[in-house]
């Protein structure tokens, strides 16, 4: 490969492009030469979470701006350009389609290859976009708004699943819980930023552990042999309980009816008509000491499995990438942890933590090193697996 590599991402409610080059340095093998996102936020805000419908039409309309500033901003013409890469999926097809549109249009005008890209991959990569290559095998926790997923990294650009959710994504109930008290969307950023006034012990919310107890004993996620069986099911994660009982919490704070009751759906109606939804009833001490609370038992749940699972992979470095891994108090928590496990922990910077173009185009560098030369026989897929 010679000439730079143009990245789009439109798989959810940012629409992002940037423009790569490769290095001499086999440490560090990439460089970014621009990074453009458009955020979509102010559009969903008032929806309270994003609406594929508004999103697929902000993308149509962003797309052609953000690729241009890309290419402004890297210095480059769209004739330097020697290939395209792009988010297959998974994501919302409606915005993922906007994307692989213009990818293969702007390569196919020019003769160019496009590599698809997983996302998940992106966000994995994005840490070697950061700081050079990690010492292998390293485990990585992607944890975003539709995904907790931890993979085994064993040689440069081979990712094992080994732990993921049973239920809602980490950030899913970040965004969840935010709504409950009436902090609005996105919910991750806010909830980080009460919690600091508030006492995170206030509250005693249960932490998930899945055992064999299960009722429908599902199977642990790492192939067989790969960990011990008991450490391979503990490495799964669930927080759709933590929800519920931040939900029950806020009712019982509030004197709210019980959620499903005919008296509920009177409270709910009245919040939608102008009344005040059950949280506004919070004081703001108490909202920070839930965001707190709710905070401590997400953030140990995600460190506790992470970890054990590096240990006993053996692993000789810990990532952590996805939206949830802007939060202030995981990277902080996760240096401890790291100092305790005599394990080195790679989180990247706030700009390639959420999503953005940069970590595809890494990622398509990444497959083409290991042998993928693009094609056009792909389209966009909501549940594309990794
Ligand atoms: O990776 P991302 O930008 O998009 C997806 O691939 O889903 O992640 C978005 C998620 C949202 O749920 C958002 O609330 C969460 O990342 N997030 C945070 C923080 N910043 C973003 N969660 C906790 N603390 C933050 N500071
Ligand atoms: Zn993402």
């Amino acid at each position: 490969m010679t000439g730079p590599v143009l990245a789009i991402e439109t798989s959810c409610d940012e629409t992002a492009a940037a423009v790569l080059t490769q290095t001499a340095d086999a440490s560090r093998p990439w460089a970014i030469l621009s990074s453009v996102v458009a955020s979509q936020a102010e559009i969903h805000r008032g929806w309270g979470g994003v609406v594929p419908e508004l999103a697929s039409r902000q993308h149509v309309r962003d797309i052609c701006g953000v690729v241009d500033a890309a290419l402004e901003k890297a210095k480059v013409s769209s004739a330097d350009i020697s290939c395209v890469a792009v988010t297959q999926g998974p994501g919302l097809v409606g915005s993922l389609l906007v994307g692989v549109a213009f990818a293969k249009s702007f390569a196919w005008a020019r003769g160019l290859p496009v590599i698809p890209v997983h996302h998940l991959a992106g966000h994995i990569e994005s840490l070697v976009l950061a700081h050079g290559e990690l010492p292998l095998p390293s485990a990585v926790l992607v944890v975003s708004g539709g995904h907790t997923s931890l993979y085994y990294i064993p040689e440069a650009g081979r990712y094992q699943l080994v732990g993921r959710t049973r239920d809602d994504a980490a950030g899913e109930a970040y965004d969840k819980v935010a709504k409950l008290l009436g902090l609005g969307y996105p919910g991750g950023p806010a909830i980080d930023k009460v919690a600091r006034a508030g006492n995170d012990r206030a509250y005693g919310f249960p932490t998930a552990r899945l055992t064999h107890a299960d009722r429908n004993a599902p199977q642990p996620t790492a192939p067989p042999g790969m960990l011990p069986d008991e450490v391979a099911r503990r490495v799964d994660f669930s927080f759709s309980g933590l929800k519920t009982a931040v939900s029950r919490l806020v009712r019982e704070l509030t004197g709210a009816p019980p959620e499903g009751t005919a008296a509920d759906g009177a409270v709910l109606r009245a919040a939608r008509d102008g009344g005040q939804a059950p949280a506004a009833a919070l004081s703001p001490q108490q909202i920070a000491d839930i965001a707190a609370s709710f905070q401590r038992v997400v953030v140990s749940a995600l460190l506790d499995r992470t970890f054990e699972a590096a240990r006993w992979l053996g692993a000789r470095s810990v990532g952590i990438s996805g939206g949830v891994s802007a939060n202030s108090r995981l990277r902080r928590d996760a240096e401890s942890r790291a100092a305790k496990y005599g394990i080195p922990v790679f989180v990247p910077p706030l700009s390639l933590s959420t999503d953005n173009a940069a970590m595809i185009g890494a990622a398509a560098l990444r497959k083409m090193e290991r042998g993928t030369s693009g094609d056009y026989g792909f389209n966009a897929e909501a549940a594309l697996v990794l």
